[in-house]
């Protein structure tokens, strides 16, 4: 939901922050915008790609110097227009010069505007963050710093901004509540960003911004403080990722790279952690909370979209190793109904980014009545594992593309650690755990062979391409898995597609079963295969045509199928990181047929951090 980036120091700003701009470009990528500092403000945004601003910004004059702030835009108050896109100007009749970007929303900016109209402030936007930079202008007094700090007292809602000023030529303030900001940490520079993709090229030291903390940064110096002054001395650490990682290299997209970076990013997730000869999990996060783990009553997951569905199979993965009762909840929902939390109840948030507005809710809601808060996360020092009591990271490195893949793998093998920890604590001998971590151990290389059938499952997509409706269907473990079939072929190719429990089918979306629909089955050898069978042949009794993904060995269902991916054959809490690998290269492989932008999918954005 927008990229924030913004420079101070000793170098030309503008190809900084293009070059940010365009890493940020997959949180948000309707608009963009970028503003200059040197004796006079400059200020350039269009509607459109980053690349749109380089070629108008190629054209214009008077943009050299070296404090700049640019912007990258998701929509949410204004339509996608040049005059909705940031940056924003304080009223220009006050003659400050003030120009801030902003990530976030302002809740109140009704009560704002209707304020500043009455003072006479004409608004030649529908953003609330115009109203912001009006509302920083009428407390400006020489001091931008005291001015977004005043403004910012009388806000409610979520932000990152960064504002510069006119008659401040040599600072750059910074601020943040509920939306991320980090702080690149160079000599003589600072880089500020939305998260480190964009800060990595220039240093490795940083530090991210506390809620309700607000930044002056000169070119020699920062320093931090709450709303109310006070000083606050912020930590800063090595940055986790380096520039090659977020490179894209010889894949033509993100999304590709990514799922064919699956079986390394899970050896990360695993390393130091297992011990499959003891039949031990190591979960340093975590290890101070085993004995409430342990003791713990009930589990209630919480999520969005493809973290909902990794919170799915962590539930039955929970249930069946560590057996306590466990739920899984949208995060969105969670947080508005009024939740009975008893004692012992442990929340567990799942989040790539850690970012997302409402599973953070979701969490400070739960921790509010009592849980004991853990976080599943992948971005480190991201807000909800800032949040939490403790945590496990996802260590899956950095996932650019906006249709989650690695992350949903490293999230599912961090939620079956989490059960084995418990479990083994709980009831599971050795024995069973030694046996579960050694199936464990190898998952990564049963992907690795999963991914090489990109090729195949292209040409047997392609036979398809033209079906504007697709089925999803699958039991047990596999169910989210054809839920996230579904999510992942809709956000990227548009095809309508829906997932369900294969048995819920006949409970009406039969009926939109006709000659020609695709339906793919996840139908692995396991517990329900036989049930899963059946329902292949309702399908294939009402004309629709069948692809499944299949355990290897498996020729009995080639005869009942079109098409069959084979997957390696794994234990069956297991089955979930292989069975999705070909949902994913299907969905990959429908956008690319059809001519999407696969990493940039029309009105998404990587995370929502906004309501
Ligand atoms: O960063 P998070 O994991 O919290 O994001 C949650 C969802 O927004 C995310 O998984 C979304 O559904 C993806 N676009 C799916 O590919």
């Amino acid at each position: 939901m927008c990229g924030i980036v913004a420079y101070i120091g000793t170098k030309s700003a503008r190809p900084i922050l293009l070059e940010g701009l365009k890493r940020l470009e997959y949180r948000g990528y309707d608009s963009a915008g970028l503003a200059i500092l040197n004796e006079e403000l400059h200020v350039e945004r269009t509607v459109g790609r980053v690349r749109v601003l380089e070629e108008k910004l190629k054209h214009a004059q008077g943009f050299d110097g070296t404090l700049g702030i640019a912007h990258t835009r998701w929509a949410t108050h204004g339509e996608p227009a040049d005059r909705n896109a940031h940056p924003h100007r304080d009223d220009p009749t006050k003659g400050h010069g003030i120009a801030i970007i902003h990530n976030g929303i302002i809740e109140n900016h009704n009560t704002l505007k209707t304020y500043l109209q009455e003072k006479g402030h004409v608004f030649s936007s529908e953003t609330d963050t115009e109203v912001l930079a009006h509302l920083i202008g009428e407390f400006y007094e020489d001091d931008l710093e005291k001015a977004v700090q005043s403004a910012l007292r009388e806000v409610t809602g979520a932000y990152a901004i960064a504002a510069i000023c006119a008659s401040e030529p040599g600072v750059l303030v910074i601020a943040r509540k509920g939306s991320p900001l980090m702080v690149g940490v160079g000599k003589d520079e600072y880089i500020v960003a939305s998260d480190s993709s964009a800060i990595v090229a220039h240093t490795t030291q940083a530090f991210n911004l506390d809620d309700y903390t607000v930044a002056r940064l000169t070119r020699d110096s920062f320093r931090t403080t709450t709303l109310d002054n006070v000083p606050i001395t912020p930590q800063i650490r090595e940055l986790e990722y380096s520039l090659d990682q977020i490179e894209l290299g010889d894949y033509s997209h993100y999304m590709l790279k990514e799922i064919f970076e699956q079986p390394q990013a899970l050896r990360m997730t695993l390393k130091g952690r297992i011990d499959a000869r003891e039949g031990q999990v190591v979960l340093g996060g975590i290890a101070e909370y085993a004995r409430e783990l342990v003791r713990a009553r009930r589990i209630i997951f919480v999520g969005q979209g493809t973290a909902l569905h990794a919170a799915m199979i962590g539930e039955y993965i929970m249930e069946d190793l560590a057996k306590i009762p466990t739920e899984v909840e949208f995060a969105s929902e969670f947080r508005y109904r009024n939740p009975i939390i008893e004692d012992g109840t442990v929340m567990v948030a799942i989040s790539q980014s850690g970012e997302t507005a409402d599973t953070i809710a979701a969490l400070q809601e739960g921790k509010s009545r009592g849980a004991l808060a853990l976080g599943l996360v992948n971005v480190v020092g991201s807000t909800i594992s800032r949040e939490t009591d403790a945590g496990v990271y996802l260590r899956v490195g950095p996932e650019i593309g906006v249709a989650s893949t690695k992350a949903f793998l490293g999230q599912v093998m961090v939620a079956t650690l989490l059960a084995t920890f418990i479990g083994r604590r709980r009831f599971l001998s050795a024995d069973y755990v030694s046996n579960l971590l050694q199936s464990l151990e190898v998952i990564p290389d049963h992907i690795e062979r999963v991914v090489q059938l990109s090729d195949e499952i292209r040409d047997i997509t392609s036979k398809y391409i033209d079906r504007e409706n697709w089925l999803f269907l699958g039991r047990g473990h596999n169910y989210p898995v054809a839920l996230e079939g579904a999510l992942k072929l809709k956000e990227i190719s548009y095809i309508h597609a829906e997932g369900m429990p294969a048995a819920e089918m006949k409970h009406g979306p039969i009926a939109l079963i006709d000659n020609g629909m695709p339906v793919v089955f996840v139908a692995t050898k396991n517990s329900q295969y036989e049930k899963v069978i059946s329902n292949i042949e309702e399908v294939r009794s009402r004309g629709g045509h069948i692809l499944a993904v299949a355990t290897e060995g498996d020729d009995e269902i080639g005869r009942l199928c079109e098409e069959v991916f084979y997957v390696p054959d794994v234990p069956e809490p297991l089955q979930p990181m292989v069975t999705v690998v070909p949902l994913q290269l299907l969905a990959y492989h429908a956008a690319v047929l059809r001519g999407k932008d696969v990493d940039k999918p029309r009105n998404l954005a990587k995370s929502v951090t906004v309501e």
